[in-house]
């Protein structure tokens, strides 16, 4: 049987100790109305490591062994919620505009590979969501060039999920009956899982948004996706990340936040776009 452990109880001053932490770590921002999250969130870990207050975790995340404890803090504070053909005219507008138009600038730029990056992937059905796009358009829009789609997340468990590539049908919900019969294999019961074709389309890797020395190392791209985890950033950290977006982006090159992201305020050079029903960016 699986126990429910007892919430523990945060002090004010704990709370400002993991809230800073977090922040400083994650860029995630928890206001004092989100007190409650953290204490659910946290307490099952704090017991399962004999800890009599949150005050000691905060020492262990300090300490030497922080740095592994920072993964399992990564996996239990993280929001995770996604789904495949998430807001649907987004990537329509992927489907019909940025990829066609992607495709024709590479190909004046003299490449001969496309590349998207999925940053904060969650448990990967953005980016599958993509592979399958850009699969069904292989041979048409996208012919002659190699495509790579890079996922990346903070969570470890949610990028071995991807990794796995393995589904349930509520997931599933936004895609028709021909998508998950021409992309998925049926694993019996509720369970799918992407098709290799679509699985060799896509890495994964653990990247941190506000490793803002680290977005070089990921080169160049023709279309980055963040969608829904600006919200969980301040203005500070939007900014620097809306930066390092910018700086891999090919000139014209596109980006694409969640629907009730407005990266107005944070400008640094894009340009917004009107598509049927959705938005995106294009860096001038
Ligand atoms: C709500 S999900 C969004 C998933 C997907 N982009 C979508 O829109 O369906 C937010 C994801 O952001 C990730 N995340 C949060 N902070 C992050 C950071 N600093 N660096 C990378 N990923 C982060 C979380 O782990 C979570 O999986």
């Amino acid at each position: 049987m699986n126990l429910v452990p007892a919430k523990m109880q945060m002090s004010p001053t704990e709370f400002k100790q993991l809230r800073d932490f977090i922040y400083a770590k994650s860029g995630i921002y928890f206001n004092e109305s989100k007190q409650y999250f953290l204490e659910n969130r946290l307490s099952r870990r704090v017991q399962d490591l004999n800890l009599k207050a949150f005050s000691d975790y905060v020492s262990i995340l300090q300490s030497a062994r922080g740095l592994e404890e920072l993964k399992k803090l990564f996996v239990e504070i993280t929001t995770n919620e996604t789904s495949f053909w998430r807001n649907p005219p987004q990537i329509e507008a992927f489907q019909n505009t940025v990829l066609p138009d992607a495709a024709k600038l590479a190909r004046e730029r003299g490449q001969t590979r496309l590349r998207i990056w999925s940053a904060a992937c969650s448990s990967g059905e953005e980016p599958y969501t993509l592979a399958l796009v850009v699969q069904d358009l292989k041979d048409t829009v996208l012919k002659g060039l190699t495509v790579e789609i890079l996922g990346t997340d903070i969570s470890e468990k949610v990028l071995a999920q991807a990794q796995d590539g393995i589904y349930g049908s509520y997931t599933l919900r936004n895609l028709t009956p021909q998508q998950l019969q021409k992309h998925f294999q049926s694993l019996g019961g509720d369970l799918f899982q992407v098709k290799p074709e679509l699985q060799r389309l896509v890495q994964l890797k653990n990247f941190n948004l506000v490793d803002y020395n680290g977005y070089r190392m990921l080169g160049n791209f023709d279309v980055i996706f963040c969608r829904n985890v600006l919200i969980y950033f301040d203005d500070t950290v939007k900014a620097s990340v809306l930066k390092g977006f910018h700086g891999q982006l090919h000139p014209k090159a596109y980006l694409m936040v969640g629907h009730s992201e407005s990266i107005h305020a944070y400008n640094i050079g894009f340009e917004l776009l009107h598509f049927s029903k959705a938005m995106g960016y294009r860096k001038k």
